[in-house]
């Protein structure tokens, strides 16, 4: 009876996770340029900012990550998450590069990237996540994770295959690898993440890594171009 509770309580954990997944695609969805990713449509200013500003988050999972897991590790907890935490931040190590990369071929050099203003939604991403590694609960990261592994495996792979097939956007074949590249990965990564999260039974943990996915639902759909009529004071 017991087990039987405890097995309910965790499909139910885990079902609100996904729920909170399925919820981030549907804002990104919700988004013009998102659509325009969608239907291959996207202007070149649309999906260089789109790169840019991911740029600015994606060069931190690598350290956002590794922080997590050492900080299992220094508190004790989840070794073995620990170390699969910071194998986690290893394979993100680099995919940074395909962004430089990409928007190198649309004509727009590091230093312009490097140079160029973030959005709130950025910065919020990263603050949010490098204070969860680094102060609050460290496994909220899976959140976060588990939110954008979800949404790239649903839209990355064929965002880079719409854009290909549709976009008129000078040298576009050469500027998806982030895209291709995550569509190709990701499938596996959220599988992966299914397996990591079933065992998790601590509600502090539990809490903590919804929360985090619920932070992403809302943040990261704003990474987009803001609507012309719709300025933000903190854009420049
Ligand atoms: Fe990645
Ligand atoms: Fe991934």
């Amino acid at each position: 009876m017991q087990t039987q509770t405890k097995q309910q309580t965790a499909t139910n954990w885990l079902a609100a996770l996904d729920e909170e997944a399925r919820g981030l695609v549907a804002a990104v969805d919700a988004h013009p340029d998102a659509r325009g990713l969608l239907d291959g449509t996207l202007d070149v200013e649309g999906y260089i900012h789109y790169l840019v500003q991911t740029y600015h988050y994606a060069r931190w999972s690598t350290p956002i990550l590794a922080e997590a897991g050492h900080r299992l590790n220094r508190l004790g907890r989840h070794p073995e998450l620990a170390k699969l935490l910071i194998q986690k931040g290893e394979e993100e190590r680099g995919h940074d590069i395909w962004l430089l990369t990409d928007l190198k071929n649309l004509g727009v050099p590091e230093a312009q990237v490097e140079a160029a203003a973030h959005n709130p939604a950025v910065d919020a991403y990263t603050g949010w996540n490098f204070f969860t590694s680094l102060s609050g609960v460290p496994t909220a990261v899976l959140g976060t994770a588990y939110a954008l592994e979800y949404l790239s495996q649903t839209r990355a792979g064929v965002w880079a295959e719409r854009l290909q097939a549709v976009s008129t956007i000078p040298n576009i074949r050469k500027s998806v690898t982030f895209l291709r590249s995550h569509g190709a990965l990701d499938g596996g990564h959220v599988a992966e993440m299914q397996k990591i999260l079933t065992p998790l039974t601590d509600p502090e943990d539990q809490e903590a890594i919804l929360f985090s996915a619920r932070v992403a639902r809302s943040v990261y759909p704003r990474i987009f171009r803001e609507g012309a009529t719709v300025g933000h004071p903190h854009t420049r």
